[in-house]
């Protein structure tokens, strides 16, 4: 054959909140050939703004896929053996540029940034009957009225930023996430770029009928978008265009997932019943509903898992997210001064006494699901003269566990099957004290995968999948993982949870 001694590869661009990768896998395969990341910079211009310089997430990227190839070629390979590119991404983060020029029209928006309160304000003046309900468009898109979500960051921008108006008005204006930045870049920009995005992506816009898989004009009226803006939406697994230039010159990019939905697919969560939680800047979980759309009553989100290909019918998941979970850690750290890196944590963290019963609520930007309160603001309770850094540290990682076990709560609730395990990843789940609270709170199973990219892995399948005509779906070999147990009491979980719903109360109405 042509290829070379790796034999054909599939190449997956992960482009997160707080650095971007690209990893070139053999196909159908775990097995990584080259690697190469990027730290990406995040801009706090006023205070709860988060801002990206869309040229600065081009570059992470291209740089990325150049390290990489580079890697592969003096390993031996070759650019030509990678036969098609998968793209995975942040949610949610919006973007906007001129399509004849592709110059930004404003820093991208990143999904955890809080200044659209007001927007919300305003827009829950707009429900009718004067019910101010949140919940809303639920029944439409899935999802409550939050500052997290596309739709509302881009009214932000046609509100207030003069240029993004204009260029609505004219039909310049290009509206996209990371993914639709990404992909319309690659495939040629201002020539020829392909102006698409996949359905889970939409998914978290606001904009796109849960049901129907199609803008919603009630939606676009809502937040007065005009369907000029929008990309095409495609399926998470299909040609949607070739790379125009670089050392992937012609590969054709053929998969698309949203960052969480691509861990649920590299999870191999691809049955009805199983769920993953990817624990990274935020922390997310999500459980896959197969082709049913259940309607939380307990504050989780209804969004599209994935839909292989554009005949096939879309997969749903209910999810849980948390927006501070490695965040809180990165705060530790450069706020505070208490650890060096990240991973000190854990060092610290063992080094608490037991006697301490410290809870922090790193609601930096509101609490998400199950609560939904963008008044929430962060709160560290139970401090004594005992209390120390270690304490403190250790409070930052219980607080991921205990919002996971909100989450998983609230989707026992709404399936009626109590989840028996809990497949995880992402950067915290190296920390073993932490995957042993986790399994502690929970009470279930906690079986940490032995291949730990799944986010980029999920995007590698499906760009695979999206250039086959009859794919095997599921057929993938998975190293076997680390399984943490529970080991305290009934009792002594509920006293504990009981303290952390205490903390979560007191860190409530801060900011009207
Ligand atoms: O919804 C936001 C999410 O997609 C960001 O993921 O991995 O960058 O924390 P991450």
């Amino acid at each position: 054959s042509d290829f070379g001694k790796f034999g054909p590869l599939v190449g997956s661009i992960d482009e997160g909140t707080s650095s971007a990768r690209f990893i070139i896998f053999k196909i159908n395969s775990t097995e990584v050939v080259a690697y190469h990341q990027k730290e990406l910079e995040q801009k706090f211009p006023q205070e709860g703004w988060v801002e990206q310089d869309p040229f600065a997430i081009l570059e992470v990227v291209t740089t990325c896929i150049q390290k990489a190839v580079e890697q592969l070629i003096s390993l031996g390979g070759q650019a030509k053996d990678i036969i098609a590119v998968g793209v995975t991404n942040q949610r949610e983060t919006t973007i906007v540029w001129d399509r004849n020029t592709g110059a930004p029209l404003h820093n991208a928006i990143v999904w955890l940034d809080m200044r659209t309160t007001s927007t919300i304000e305003k827009l829950l003046d707009t429900v009718p009957n004067k019910t101010r309900n949140q919940n809303y468009l639920k029944p439409l898109c899935g999802l409550p009225l939050s500052p997290y979500f596309s739709a509302v960051k881009l009214r932000w921008l046609s509100d207030n930023v003069d240029v993004v108006k204009t260029a609505m008005k004219k039909g310049t204006c290009c509206f996209g996430t990371v993914d639709t930045w990404i992909i319309w870049n690659l495939t040629g920009g201002p020539s020829g770029g392909k102006h698409i995005t996949d359905v889970t992506n939409a998914s978290r816009t606001m904009l796109m009928n849960i049901e129907n898989l199609n803008w919603d004009p009630l939606l676009l009226k809502f937040f007065e978008v005009p369907k000029s803006v929008l990309p095409e939406i495609k399926s998470s697994s299909e040609i949607y265009g070739y790379i125009a230039d670089g050392p992937l010159k012609g590969i054709p990019i053929s998969g698309c997932l949203g960052d969480q939905q691509a861990a649920l697919v590299g999870q191999m969560c691809l049955q009805k019943g199983q769920a993953k939680a990817t624990y990274g800047t935020g922390c997310f979980v999500l459980y896959n509903t197969g082709d049913i759309r259940v309607n939380s009553s307990r504050g989780l989100l209804t969004t599209v898992a994935y839909q292989i290909g554009s005949k096939n019918p879309a997969n749903y998941a209910l999810e849980g997210s948390v927006a501070i979970a490695g965040a809180a850690l990165g705060w530790l750290k450069d706020n505070l001064g208490l650890l060096d890196s990240a991973k000190d944590s854990q060092d610290l963290a063992e080094k608490a006494t037991e006697n301490g019963s410290v809870i922090f609520v790193p609601a930096f930007s509101g609490l998400y699901a199950p609560y939904w309160r963008q008044d929430a603001r962060g709160v560290i309770c139970g401090i004594t003269e005992d209390t120390n850094s270690n304490h403190i540290a250790k409070a930052a990682l219980e607080a991921v566990c205990y919002q996971v076990k909100d989450i998983l709560d609230a989707m026992n609730d709404d399936c009626g099957i109590p989840l028996q395990l809990l497949k995880v990843d992402g950067g915290m789940t190296a920390n073993a004290l932490v995957m042993q609270m986790q399994a502690d709170l929970i009470g279930i199973n906690v079986i940490r995968a032995g291949f730990t990219e799944s986010t980029a892995l999920g995007a590698a399948l499906v760009a695979y999948w999206g250039i086959e005509s009859n794919p095997q779906i599921n057929t993938i070999h998975m190293t076997s993982g680390t399984i943490y147990s529970p080991k305290i009491s009934d009792d002594e979980r509920d006293m504990r949870y009981k303290q952390w719903k205490m903390a979560v109360d007191r860190s409530l109405g801060w900011e009207q």
